[in-house]
């Protein structure tokens, strides 16, 4: 049974990647997915913020002391401890996990604007990181914002990144545009060698008891799946970029869905969180399963069967199965 797959032009042994999440910042548990079998980790996410404040704390510092005399220049830095930056210690980690391991690792970067934060994604791949993932996570909540001005705030992100770095650029894309497909596109002419379809948003709630509002890490199931395997299905073989399943991938179905739908890969966070490192090994086990019944012998054999490539109107199939569905409901 053949399970290569590619996923940003990285060949991976089967397309299961951990995605993004707290099981991806410890070499233990790191070390705990490979041996199950995960083809590729996505670490978790250095965030813009944490980058910029300690850009901000650096420069205090060296202004505050820019005025001191000679005799004191070789003084070591008090105020902020250089060896404890978050930054630094991502750097650091990034080295330790590739001596530990040998699947790729892909570094994760976390912002929304133009910046100087940017330049550390060079620091990142000096680091030895794979590849690289960008996060872009941003609610406008101006009331005059086009849609078009935060599209373009996107793809400025990524064009900037893409400048910083020579290994692969792996966008984790948001849901929320009117033309998911043709962001898609423009993220790939801004230098994207793979797509994400999609970054799930952090569930909004309202504590009645604090009388606050917040936001909690969202754990999915398989129910979340349908706008991945929708989109999954519209974009395949339309770009030249590699498509990765993320939200809603719990089980070997749910796998095998995305990959005919059109994903080479699938990054699973969820799943990983709640029934461990372990459950790697079950999933790749219902697979080949599936796939020796089905007399399937290569995950290239299934990809894109059921997508929408072979359709000639897709707009009108995609139309005329969103009124069947709902005039032909039955209780
Ligand atoms: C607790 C938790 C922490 C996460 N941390 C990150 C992160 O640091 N960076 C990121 O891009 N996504 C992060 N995510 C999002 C996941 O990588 C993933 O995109 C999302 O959970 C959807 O996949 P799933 O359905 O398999 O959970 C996190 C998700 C959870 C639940």
């Amino acid at each position: 049974m053949n399970l290569t797959t590619t996923f940003c032009g990285l060949t991976l042994r089967n397309p299961l990647i951990a995605s993004a999440s707290p099981l991806t910042s410890s070499i233990e548990s790191i070390q705990k997915l490979e041996a199950n079998g995960i083809a590729a980790v996505i670490l978790h996410s250095l965030f813009e913020e944490e980058i910029n404040h300690e850009i901000h704390k650096i420069d205090y510092f060296l202004q505050t002391h820019s005025n001191s005399s000679a005799e004191a220049s070789s003084y070591l830095p008090t105020e902020v401890d250089f060896d404890n930056l978050q930054s630094e210690h991502y750097i650091e980690e990034i080295k330790r996990i590739k001596a530990a391991v040998s699947i790729p690792v892909i570094a994760s970067l976390n912002g929304v604007s133009i910046g100087g934060w940017v330049k550390y994604a060079t620091k990142l791949q000096e680091a030895g990181a794979d590849a690289l993932e960008l996060n872009i996570t941003y609610v406008p909540t101006s009331i005059d914002m086009q849609g078009d001005v935060v599209e373009q705030m996107y793809l400025d992100t990524v064009t900037m990144v893409r400048q910083h770095i020579t290994i692969p650029l792996n966008i984790k894309m948001s849901q929320a545009f009117s033309n998911p497909a043709n962001m898609a596109k423009r993220f790939v002419e801004a230098g994207a060698n793979g797509i994400t379809l999609f970054d799930n948003p952090t569930r909004v709630d309202v504590d009645l008891e604090l009388l606050t509002a917040l936001q909690r890490a969202n754990i999915t199931t398989s129910a979340s799946l349908s706008e991945t395997l929708r989109w999954c299905a519209i974009l395949y073989k339309k770009l030249p970029c590699t498509l990765c399943a993320n939200t809603g991938v719990h089980t070997g179905e749910d796998l095998l869905k995305a990959v005919m739908s059109g994903a080479d890969a699938v990054a699973l966070a969820s799943v990983l969180i709640t029934k461990g490192e372990d459950e790697v090994k079950n999933i790749l086990t219902e697979i080949t399963s599936w796939m020796e019944e089905h007399e399937y012998t290569s995950i290239e054999q299934m990809k894109g069967s059921i997508s929408l490539i072979h359709t000639d109107n897709p707009a009108a199939y995609e139309r005329n199965s969103y009124m069947y569905a709902l005039q032909h409901y039955r209780r």
